[in-house]
């Protein structure tokens, strides 16, 4: 394709002309090509799969070149440059000129709290508030920041495996404020940013983007921190203090407050944290924790309304949350949990936060920043609900790619969406009014085939949808969902 001779291929490998290749290749999946409609030139040409749509005589790939001149070396996506592996991108190679300059004042405090706890006489000169000495406290100020106004804004929280960019570009279109990127988790075994690249892509319609990172040392954090700092385009970095091993940092007060303060030093953006009630149902500790986090430096916390041990459990304490919004004061607390209809959140907003994070609803209903904003329900059909999908499937091969590869990454996502999006009852079938997220579906409907099929929690049904538009499965197809989702309606 790059008109140089090809490599041999391994026996049987890949066709090495392109009439072998056209030959072997499958049917296409459709008459029109995203990528060639909307930009006119598609950059798969013969292993797109709706290459049809833009293959010439002797599979020419055909450009249209008055759309293609308004897009040539121009993207929707953001962020992509760490994606090209530059050595200044390389963690071996990056230099942390400030997050070496914090860490060393940490290992400096940590000497001499040592020295102080051990020495049971003489006096010692360097005065430590724990992490850091007073003295390094005034040396590492954080940078000014560009302040954010979150107040009443409505954010789609950070879901991995599902929160990706096509996914949050359909929530960006039904109302949502605030995205985030899928979670990071910190690594520096790496030599690179693989898997980092992905979570920073954001869509050009994100407008306020933030990227959730999940670790445990500040070793790791603050160096992520710095080179996220000089490589992407990002409104905020939040800390995952809440799910899964994110949580641990609740339990440790000393190295969650160097991390908050660490990467406060080296962002030129907002640090924001995440965290729960605490870790025991009986002993919760976030109205303590959020005082803290403010002082450390965070400029927003999200309180998830329970403990981790409760998991998903039992309903979000609001009032508690209430209480929590106080003590941030001046500093923004977003709540979060079982948010599933205008009116909850209009009692949410009541209890003094300044804004709501919203996470399962947005995957049952993405409409439901909609239904706040204009505070309504919203009855959405089986056919709205498909045509949906299909933009997202459009969304998924424009960002993915509508090559083989862009239409397994676009269908994976896709059912690991399905089983949550399979849980909306439409309005018309629910005995009252707002709707719960623990709301039972009446079962089979009588002669509507596509809302039974839009509601079946069968594995094979979702994968029959994604079939509707991104062709069909090899018979020995297995998908194994990313999330226990009964685990996250489970009742207690
Ligand atoms: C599929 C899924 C993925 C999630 N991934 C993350 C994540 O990556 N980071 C995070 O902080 N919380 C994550 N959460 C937790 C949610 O952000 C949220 O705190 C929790 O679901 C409660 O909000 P809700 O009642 O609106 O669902 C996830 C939740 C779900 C259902």
């Amino acid at each position: 394709m790059k008109g140089e001779e090809c490599m041999p291929g391994p026996e049987g490998g890949f066709p090495r002309d392109i009439e072998s290749y056209m030959a072997t290749k499958p049917p296409d999946l459709g008459d029109s090509c995203i990528l060639f409609s909307r930009f006119g030139k598609c950059r798969y040409w013969v292993t797109c799969r709706f290459a049809g749509a833009h293959l010439g005589e002797g599979y020419q790939n055909v450009v249209n070149e008055e759309l293609w001149q308004e897009w040539k070396g121009k993207s929707t996506v953001r962020n992509m440059l760490v994606n090209k592996g530059s050595g200044s991108l390389m963690l071996k190679n990056f230099f942390f000129r400030k997050s070496s300059d914090y860490l060393f004042c940490l290992k400096k405090a940590s000497k001499a709290m040592k020295a102080a706890t051990t020495k049971t006489t003489g006096t010692t000169t360097l005065k430590t508030v724990g992490v850091l000495t007073d003295e390094d406290l005034i040396r590492l100020r954080p940078c000014e920041k560009r302040k954010l106004d979150f107040q009443g804004k409505l954010y789609l929280s950070s879901l991995s495996n599902c929160g990706s960019l096509p996914f949050r570009r359909i929530c960006k279109r039904f109302g949502a404020d605030i995205t985030c990127g899928e979670m990071f988790t910190c690594a520096l075994s790496q030599n690179e940013l693989p898997g980092i690249t992905s979570s920073l892509h954001r869509h050009e319609t994100e407008d306020l983007f933030g990227i959730q990172l999940q670790g445990t040392t500040p070793k790791q954090m603050v160096n992520y921190a710095e080179l996220l700092n000089e490589t992407a385009e990002v409104d905020f970095v939040d800390i995952n203090a809440e799910y899964r091993g994110g949580c641990v940092l609740m339990n440790h007060l000393v190295e969650f407050e160097q991390i908050v303060r660490g990467m406060d030093y080296v962002l030129s953006v907002p640090v924001t944290a995440k965290i729960r009630t605490g870790i025991a149902k009986k002993c919760r500790i976030a109205h303590t924790l959020i005082p803290k986090l403010r002082d450390w430096g965070a400029s927003m916390v999200t309180l998830h309304g329970r403990s981790r041990e409760e998991m998903h459990q039992n309903l979000a304490d609001w009032e508690y949350i209430g209480e929590c919004a106080k003590v941030a004061a001046p500093m923004p607390l977003f709540g979060n949990g079982d948010i599933f209809s205008f009116e909850d959140a209009t009692r949410a907003m009541e209890t003094g936060v300044s804004g709501i994070a919203i996470a399962r609803a947005a995957l049952i209903k993405p409409w439901i920043f909609t239904e706040i904003k204009e505070r309504r329900h919203w009855d959405i059909s089986a056919r709205e609900r498909l045509d949906m999908l299909k933009d997202f499937t459009d969304f998924g091969l424009e960002y993915w790619g509508s090559d083989k590869i862009g239409v397994e990454k676009t269908r994976h996502y896709m059912l690991n969406w399905l089983p949550f999006l399979c849980r909306y009852i439409p309005v018309g079938l629910l005995e009252h009014l707002p709707p719960k997220m623990s709301d039972q579906h009446p079962g089979v409907l009588y002669g509507d085939y596509l809302e039974n099929l839009m509601s079946s929690e069968m594995i094979k049904d979702w994968v029959k949808i994604s079939e509707m538009f991104l062709g069909t499965v090899p018979d020995d197809y297995h998908f194994e969902p990313a999330h226990d989702v009964d685990a996250y309606f489970r009742q207690p």
